[in-house]
């Protein structure tokens, strides 16, 4: 069944080798002072920082650097949002990944606002408006070039929030595959894991329909096969362009127009975990998934293993219901610890102790257990999934 929807992605892409040619035809719709954001300086060492400023050479630009992955509201989006009321910034563009497109996200809407920016990202009040956004994407992960969403954290409160408008999807994303071939093993890994784990949050959900299903497992099928591909050999074009493809789709709705809302719960769990021990959010993701897929695996729920188990993994169809389940779950856990993720939140740095102030921390911000989810999560059951990927 396709059930009623609205769908409206504004931003315009632009994918392939060199696409960035079009850069300055594209921020000059906006104005000529531009803010350059970027992150720990991984654009310096591939050149691109030099390509840009070359190609921007009659625009005024203006720079904040040092973006951190997680990104903070303090320092990074004050800042930003400093700069742009002072230089009277007309559009910013975003050169990195993830972490500095959502920081860049936060910065255009606390830009146009004179109160406390929190007040907009923890969703007391809503933006009337942000500055326009351009981006080059380096890294696939998260989909922010392609959608609506910012996650930023404050670390004063240990709280990472999800913060969605339309105000903030970017006017224009740059998609380069080879801008991706410099990231290392273990962010190309935790990328994929982060944009697998996107796929299922939106195949655990119902109602949900043949097409969709189609969608999402073509799109977890490209992204298995090809990060294996990336990871023996980092500058694979076919590979980086199907990764980096398929990553983009993964929050703007387009996977799941149609079919049912989940509520995202595994990202729920992940967002605690990072805000209060700053882990990378693929890794997070990777480890809970096969805790929390053991967790809803129910008669009500088992229809959904069985569909992966047989049209994703070529399991036998005459294997019984939960024994396929089991076998998808334990096929999840291994293809992650595959391509490199330690599978315990201990070796990322996570305590055991902190595990019931997060479960009440997760109950309070992201409510995982309202009765129309796919699967709801009480604290116990938080709990049993923290203590299992422990
Ligand atoms: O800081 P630099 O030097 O640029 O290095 C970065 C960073 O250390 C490096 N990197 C990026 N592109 C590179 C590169 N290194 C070499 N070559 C390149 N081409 O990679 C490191 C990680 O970067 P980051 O931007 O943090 O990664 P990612 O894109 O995975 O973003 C993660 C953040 O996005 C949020 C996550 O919670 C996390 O904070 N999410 C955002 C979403 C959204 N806006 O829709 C949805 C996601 O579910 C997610 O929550
Ligand atoms: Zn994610």
């Amino acid at each position: 069944m396709i059930c009623n929807f609205t769908y409206n992605t504004p931003t315009k892409l632009y994918f392939g080798k060199d696409c960035i040619k079009d850069l300055p035809a594209e921020l000059g719709k906006h104005g000529k002072n531009v803010l350059l954001t970027y992150g720990g300086g991984s654009i310096k060492k591939m050149g691109l920082y030099d390509k840009v400023k070359a190609l921007l050479k009659d625009f005024c630009l203006f720079e904040l650097s040092g973006i951190e992955p997680n990104p903070k509201y303090d320092p990074s989006v004050l800042d930003g949002a400093r700069l742009c009321k002072e230089h009277r910034i007309d559009v910013i563009l975003s050169v990195g990944g993830g972490s500095v497109l959502d920081c860049s996200k936060a910065i255009a809407a606390c830009a146009c606002y004179d109160g406390e920016g929190w007040d907009l990202i923890s969703g007391k009040v809503k933006a009337k408006a942000a500055l326009p956004i351009v981006d080059i994407i380096t890294l696939a992960a998260t989909g922010s070039e392609y959608d609506m969403g910012c996650v930023i954290s404050n670390t004063a409160i240990n709280d990472k929030r999800g913060y969605l408008d339309e105000l903030l999807y970017p006017a224009a994303s740059f998609l380069d595959p080879e801008y991706t071939y410099s990231v290392n093993k273990w962010q190309t890994a935790c990328g994929t894991a982060d944009a697998i784990n996107h796929v299922l949050e939106q195949f655990f959900a119902k109602p949900h329909s043949l097409f969709n299903d189609g969608i999402m497992i073509s799109a977890l099928r490209s992204l298995m096969t090809n990060v294996k591909i990336a990871l023996e050999k980092p500058d694979d074009y076919a590979a980086r362009s199907e990764l980096m493809y398929v990553c983009a789709w993964g929050c703007n709705g387009i996977l799941s127009n149609g079919a049912g809302y989940s509520g995202w719960p595994m990202h729920s769990i992940e967002h605690a975990l990072s805000a209060y021990f700053d882990i990378t959010h693929g890794a997070g993701l990777a480890i809970i998934t096969p805790r929390w897929m053991k967790e809803i695996l129910s008669e009500k729920t088992v229809e959904r293993f069985v569909t992966l188990g047989t049209e994703l993994f070529g399991f036998d169809k005459d294997l019984p219901d939960p024994e396929m389940a089991e076998q998808v779950i334990q096929a999840f856990y291994e293809f992650f610890a595959s391509i490199g993720i330690p599978m315990q939140l201990g070796e990322l740095g996570v305590k055991a102790e902190t595990i019931d102030e997060m479960a009440d921390h997760i109950l309070e911000y992201d409510s995982t257990n309202e009765p129309w989810m796919f699967a709801p999560l009480d604290k116990a059951a938080l709990i049993r999934i923290l203590e299992a990927s422990m």
